[in-house]
């Protein structure tokens, strides 16, 4: 039994992690860019753990030349959300890697992004948000740019800041500045916390960044007062399974606390994270968590309701996509 076809919808993918590797590898050859490195012998994404993940992800950013590439990555993205039955998507987009932090820069690429999307809708019935991410590893003055450029270009499309990266760099409060610019300029806010540091870790992002979606969060299990303040605030988690056990912050599918959090009255949503480095797609993740968990499709649609209420886009949109899961 799978869940392939059920509607479905995602808060948490970073849209240069979802470039499938033949994608990038081509793109590579077009431009004589040397990659090869970052790819094993079956052309998958090769990297030992999360620090070379990063380094890998960056390497294969550095094909994404122009705004034309992020329209055509755009494009092969939502195909595979799309096949995998999701109707909603957020994307992670980090200025960083579209003209170094430039706002004119960023303009013309995301205006390519923003096209590709228009023509996903059209073609292939998702519906794409743009949630604007600082690189917490290139450090707090550089995450200015990235909330500037969120800032400028806030609108129907762009909802949402937020901060992927090392988690371990630094601390979230370096960061507040940026966070306060997005949330003046109308952004909703979210963050990755308790993916590699710990309950601590969430708490500070909590209490110095104020995000209503904590991406990731898991690490909270370690202190169950947390895990209780953030159900009472109605603090959400864009849970990414497959990603915490394929990259090692959980050791399997059956030990991920997904469940207990879930249990304990946490608003948890599922996602995919970076799907071709994860060997996942939105399916997989419905899918083992039927297998493990014994989840039934009810439960698995209310994921979906979780996730659509917490999302970041307008009402009118979230009443057009609600009646989508009702199929
Ligand atoms: N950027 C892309 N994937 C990420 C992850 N899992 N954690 C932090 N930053 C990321
Ligand atoms: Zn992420």
């Amino acid at each position: 039994m799978s869940y392939k076809s059920l509607p479905k919808v995602e808060l948490h993918l970073h849209l240069e992690g979802g470039a499938p590797p033949a994608f990038i590898r081509n793109l590579a050859q077009e431009k004589h860019i040397d990659i090869s490195g970052i790819f094993d012998e079956r052309g998958n994404y090769l990297y030992r753990d999360f620090d070379h993940f990063l380094k890998v992800y960056e390497a294969a950013c550095t094909t994404l030349t122009g705004p034309e590439e992020f329209r055509r990555l755009t494009l092969a993205v939502l195909e595979q959300s799309a096949e995998n039955g999701v109707v909603y998507s957020e994307t992670f987009l980090s200025p960083d890697f579209c003209g170094g932090g430039d706002v004119q820069a960023w303009r013309d690429y995301l205006a390519a992004i923003e096209d590709a999307a228009a023509e996903a809708e059209r073609t292939m019935g998702i519906t794409l948000k743009g949630i604007i991410t600082c690189i917490r590893h290139f450090g707090p003055e550089q995450a200015k740019t990235a909330a500037l450029c969120a800032a400028e270009t806030k609108g129907d499309f762009i909802t949402g800041f937020g901060m992927a990266g090392a988690e371990l760099v630094g601390r979230p409060g370096d960061y507040a500045y940026s966070f306060d610019m997005a949330r003046e300029a109308g952004l909703r806010i979210t963050c990755h916390a308790g993916e590699w540091g710990d309950a601590a870790m969430v708490a500070d992002t909590l209490r110095d960044l104020s995000p209503e979606r904590i991406g990731h969060g898991i690490n909270a299990i370690q202190d169950l007062a947390l895990v209780d303040r953030i159900a009472e605030a109605g603090v959400v988690l864009e849970v990414c399974p497959g990603s915490n056990v394929f990259l090692g912050a959980v050791p399997s599918w059956k030990e991920h606390p997904i469940a207990r959090l879930q249990e304990r009255g946490v608003k948890v949503t599922v996602s995919t994270d970076d799907p071709p480095f994860f060997n996942t797609t939105m399916a997989r993740e419905f899918d083992m968590l039927a297998e493990t968990f014994g989840w039934e499709e009810e439960q698995l649609r209310m994921l979906n309701d979780v996730a659509l209420e917490a999302a970041f886009c307008d009402e009118a949109t979230k009443e057009r996509i609600a009646r989508r899961l009702l199929a």
